[in-house]
């Protein structure tokens, strides 16, 4: 197969063409892509079509997929497949965040693939947190390199199956700068809502300094915001990236999004 991978914009996103997900692909192919997604954060499939079990077996080339913790909204047949749909009761996830950071191997990344999607609105922003981190004042990114976060589950989720509290809702500590195991840069990292507090910190006092740490370092050239087309194929760097839902389109009409995430490595602290 024949990768061309082009830039999207000029901090993170890049689309790749020449790559049919519903096909085996190569030892070649893969550490391309794998390579690819560590450079440029987020990548884009156009025109894919793919069965559960292919889609699947597309996401084995960033890692072995992992369950998902609200599993009320996993595929009944394909559990590791997870349905972001608006009409299962799940609200958009409009903060900037990393998936699944209560996770002692938090996903190396995240996929979604378009299978209904509204005719305008509902797009997917992806923002680089490696230049984020850079940008910070040396001071400052000095003590983040010492801080750690306790994470758990969302305390604003109130539809938690017990079997899930039970097992995904142990404290997990990560570092909140962590070194990308494929690119060897540091990048913020951190789930603000999936923070319980940060080491030594009030929750209180730590929720506050996660959101002004937000309202800081997400400018607009960080930013690459994905509108999707039915069979789109995105796939986010969980190690050095943060996204959010946008939740600006009609409700009366659907949206559904297939999810995937697929296990990295426990994040290695700058
Ligand atoms: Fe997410």
């Amino acid at each position: 197969m024949a990768i061309t991978i082009t830039p999207l914009r000029p901090t993170l996103g890049a689309e790749i063409s020449g790559v049919d997900l519903s096909r085996p692909l190569d030892a070649a192919t893969k550490d391309a892509l794998s390579r690819a997604l560590a450079e440029h954060l987020a990548l884009v499939f156009h025109d894919q079509s793919l069965t559960p079990e292919q889609y699947l077996a597309a996401a084995a080339a960033f890692g072995p997929p992992m369950r998902q913790h609200y599993s009320q909204h996993n595929m009944p047949d394909h559990p590791d497949i997870g349905l972001v749909w608006h009409r299962n009761g799940q609200q958009p996830a409009e903060r900037w965040h990393t998936d699944h950071t209560n996770r002692e191997r938090p996903p190396a990344a995240t996929m979604l693939y378009g299978v209904e999607i509204p005719s305008r609105g509902g797009g997917t922003s992806v923002a680089n947190m490696r230049a984020a981190y850079a940008a910070l004042p040396d001071a400052e990114q000095a003590k983040l390199r010492e801080l750690r976060t306790v994470n758990t589950l969302d305390d604003h989720h109130k539809d938690v199956r017990p079997e899930d509290a039970e097992k995904f809702g142990k404290p997990i500590m990560h570092p909140m700068v962590r070194i990308h195991p494929v690119h060897g840069s540091p990048a913020m990292y951190f789930h603000i809502t999936k923070t319980a507090y940060i080491e030594g910190m009030s929750p209180g006092d730590s929720r506050a300094y996660l959101a002004d740490l937000l309202d800081r370092m997400i400018r607009p050239e960080i930013v690459y915001t994905h509108q999707w087309r039915k069979g789109d194929v995105l796939v986010i760097d969980d190690r050095a990236t943060m996204h959010r839902a946008h939740g600006d389109y009609d409700r009366s009409e659907s949206r559904i999004l297939w999810r995937i995430i697929v296990e990295g490595d426990r994040p290695m602290a700058a």
